[in-house]
């Protein structure tokens, strides 16, 4: 299979498959072959493909309105705020569309709490080989130096500390006072350990499975409750 078009900015290798549908956990490519969808578009699709409420629900809304904004109130997403509200006993919901955004707003909401309590520079723990986002915020507070390297100056701010060491997070929240949270990592890769996405073919090359592990799964973030990430995070 060629590359992807020269119109599409090269960001990410991509696998050779382009899927042109999916029915519940099952993916198929241009070619009506099977896969076993492992991504799940990186924790996005949780419902699986095509899950009939999902699919009704979104095409109801759009037969009625694709957009309004935030300078309106929005009864919906009202709604779902407090549904998530009840559900995780957080205080409030701040809604966006990506991780980055999450962890960005994350970052913005420690920093105005160091703000409020007198602090000048407010420092965040964060961990070494964590991924947070390629946004410039999210970028600077991520771990692994490749993803951002070439992009600087990054922002200041990010006090770095090994994965898995509880004691060292909690010394340095000790030691200093200008620490104001500890941002928790979508998901966090020991080199050692890294493994790539795969797509491999079952035996009778009938269905394949196309998988992306990471080293530590628990790590990876609920997109839906960004705040409450930003919540928990903040000391
Ligand atoms: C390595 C990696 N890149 C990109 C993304 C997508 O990030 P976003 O939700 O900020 O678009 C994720 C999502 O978790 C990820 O883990």
């Amino acid at each position: 299979m060629p590359d992807a078009s020269p119109a599409i900015m090269p960001t990410y290798g991509r696998l050779p498959v382009t899927f042109s549908k999916g029915e519940g956990a099952v993916l198929y490519d241009t070619n009506d072959r099977a896969y076993l969808d492992g991504v799940s578009g990186i924790a996005v699709t949780n419902l699986g493909h095509q899950y009939p409420r999902v699919t009704q629900a979104v095409a109801e809304q759009a037969s009625r309105l694709i957009h309004t904004s935030n300078l309106f109130h929005i009864g919906l997403q009202e709604a779902v705020a407090e549904q998530l509200r009840a559900a995780t006993g957080m205080e409030n919901m701040f809604f966006c569309n990506s991780g980055a955004e999450a962890n960005e707003a994350a970052i913005k909401l420690a920093r105005r709490y160091g703000d409020q309590k007198g602090i000048a520079s407010p420092q965040i723990i964060v961990l070494d080989g964590a991924f947070h986002g390629r946004t410039l915020g999210a970028l600077s507070a991520t771990g692994n130096k490749k993803i951002r390297q070439g992009f600087g100056p990054l922002l200041e701010g990010f006090q770095r500390v090994a994965p898995d060491d509880l004691p060292a997070i909690e010394a340095l929240a000790a030691e200093r006072q200008d620490i104001v949270a500890v941002l928790g990592p979508r998901q966090c890769w020991s080199t050692s350990r890294r493994r790539r996405a795969t797509v491999a073919s079952t035996s009778n090359g009938r269905s394949s499975m196309a998988a992306m592990t990471r080293s530590r799964p628990s790590f990876s973030a609920a997109r839906v409750t960004c705040s409450c990430q930003a919540r928990t995070t903040t000391l």
